[in-house]
Order: structure tokens, then sequence, then C-alpha cells
């Protein structure tokens, strides 16, 4: 478990080792397959300006994984983060119902999560997702949107 864990927040914020056992309601085996997929998808990231490596691959409810890579632009605001582009992938593949996502870097000293864009655009299609935050080593952090975006506003809020 996490030293990072704050108490009481253990099922939220979990650190897993290749193989070991998780909380997660996923199957071990699709929880395998879905950081393999994040990794695949980070090796068309497009980052010429950052350097800086990102896969994503998005498990629908319908159990099919959608992948995303960062990029980038020579016009540098225009680039998207490689969570965004798997959404928009799977949305133009007529999926919006999601169940986990697992993020892929380069980085190994550390555990890197979505960005803020990322997570509000995440919010729009729920707040139940279980995310993967992975380590090219295979080691993962297992954390919720919810706890990554607490409080947060969503589609159902604009109730007139
Ligand atoms: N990036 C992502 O793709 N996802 C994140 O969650 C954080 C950042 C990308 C954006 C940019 O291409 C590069 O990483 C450096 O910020």
């Amino acid at each position: 478990m996490s030293e990072n864990c704050p108490k009481g927040e253990d099922t939220l914020l979990a650190n897993y080792e290749n193989g070991s056992s998780s909380t997660s309601v996923l199957d071990p085996k699709l929880i395998q397959k879905l950081i393999h997929s994040c990794n695949e998808a980070k090796r068309a990231a497009h980052c010429p300006y950052s350097k800086f490596r990102v896969g994503a691959a998005l498990l629908g409810k319908d159990g099919r994984i959608f992948l995303g890579c960062n990029v980038e632009n020579a016009c540098y605001t225009l680039g998207i983060c490689a969570e965004r582009t798997a959404i928009q992938n799977a949305v133009s593949e007529g999926c919006k119902e999601f169940t986990a996502i697992a993020v892929a870097t380069d980085v190994e000293t550390e555990f890197i999560s979505p960005c803020g864009a990322c997570r509000q655009v995440m919010r729009e299609f729920g707040t139940e997702w279980e995310v993967f935050l992975t380590k090219p080593s295979g080691a993962y952090q297992q954390t919720t949107l919810h706890h990554l975006l607490p409080m947060s506003f969503g589609p159902e809020k604009l109730t007139i």
C-alpha cells in the first residue's frame, strides 16, 4: 500500500507492483491488458516539443478498448493529451460509457496523473471510473475519477 496514502483513502489511492492483487472490480487480466494497451498507445505519441510521451487505454462498458496518445502541434496550444484523444476516439466510435482508463508515460520515478482539463472531459461521461496510473515497469496506482476530481461539475447539473 502506498505510503503516500492519507488515512482512510487506501482503497481510493493504492499502489501495486506488477502482478499483485488489487481492490479493483476489474479482472486482474483485464487490468494487465489495459496497462499493456496504454503502453502500446504511447508508442504513437506525437510529442516533438515536450518529448513527453503519453498513452491512454480507455475501457468501454461494452468491453471495447480505445487507445489515445498525446498529439502536439507547432502551434503549442493546440496540442491534445492522450486521455482526451482516447475519449474522442471512443465517442466517435459510438461508445460513451466507460469503466476505466489506464495512462502510461516514460516516467519511472513517480506516477503521472491526468491533467485538470482531461479530468473534466472524463467527468462528462461519469464519475465512477477507475483510473490506473502506470510506470514503465508495470507498477500501477489505482484511483477513481471521483477521487481525482471531487465536487465536480457535470452534465446533470445543467437542469433548467
Ligand atoms: N499530457 C498528456 O497527454 N496527458 C496528461 O495527463 C498530462 C500531459 C501531454 C500533453 C503534452 O503533450 C505533454 O504531455 C507534456 O505536457
